[in-house]
């Protein structure tokens, strides 16, 4: 593989753990806050970091390359409302696709259409991911505080983890 795109696999590798952090930040604070579903929503999207990361980890690995392995910055820890984790979250979840976009631009560049095609995953689940903070962004401005924030709390207990089929 291209030492370019292999770097920058690695540095991805890094940023999705960071994700994990960054969402498993956003669950402590749901907790402390006593939004036990917003938590275990949360944590949810920790555990699709957590597959994002070792997804590119494996594939590294069956190319024959050797996942790099570093530490990053601290995520956030103070949020003022759960809206303005689901912000955080969205305007995160941006940088990400423009990131996965970066690799997929040096994929073509190199010809490394395998990697093209391992990529292409990310891509759809960018749209995903995108889309699935900005319906919690208007599902939250819509009930407002009290009531309304406790049952959607209670709806977002119903998100769970299960991992796509391995490939
Ligand atoms: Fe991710």
């Amino acid at each position: 593989m291209n030492k370019k795109l292999l770097g920058e696999i690695n540095k991805q590798i890094g940023l999705e753990f960071y994700s994990q952090h960054f969402y498993l930040s956003m669950a402590a604070y749901s907790a402390a806050n006593d939004l036990p579903g917003f938590e275990s929503w949360f944590l949810a999207q920790g555990q699709e970091e957590d597959f994002h990361a070792m997804r590119f980890y494996r594939y590294l690995n069956q190319r024959d390359e050797k996942v790099v392995i570093t530490g990053f910055e601290d995520p956030p820890t103070e949020f003022s409302s759960v809206l303005d984790a689901f912000e955080k979250g969205l305007a995160h979840e941006k940088t990400v696709t423009d990131r996965i976009n970066y690799l997929m631009s040096i994929a073509h560049e190199e010809k490394d259409y395998a990697a093209v095609n391992f990529l292409n995953w990310y891509v759809d689940e960018q749209v995903e991911e995108e889309d699935t903070f900005s319906t919690m962004i208007g599902k939250v401005k819509m009930v407002g505080d009290g009531m309304g924030l406790y049952e959607l709390d209670k709806e977002a207990a119903a998100r769970t983890f299960v991992p796509p089929a391995a490939e």
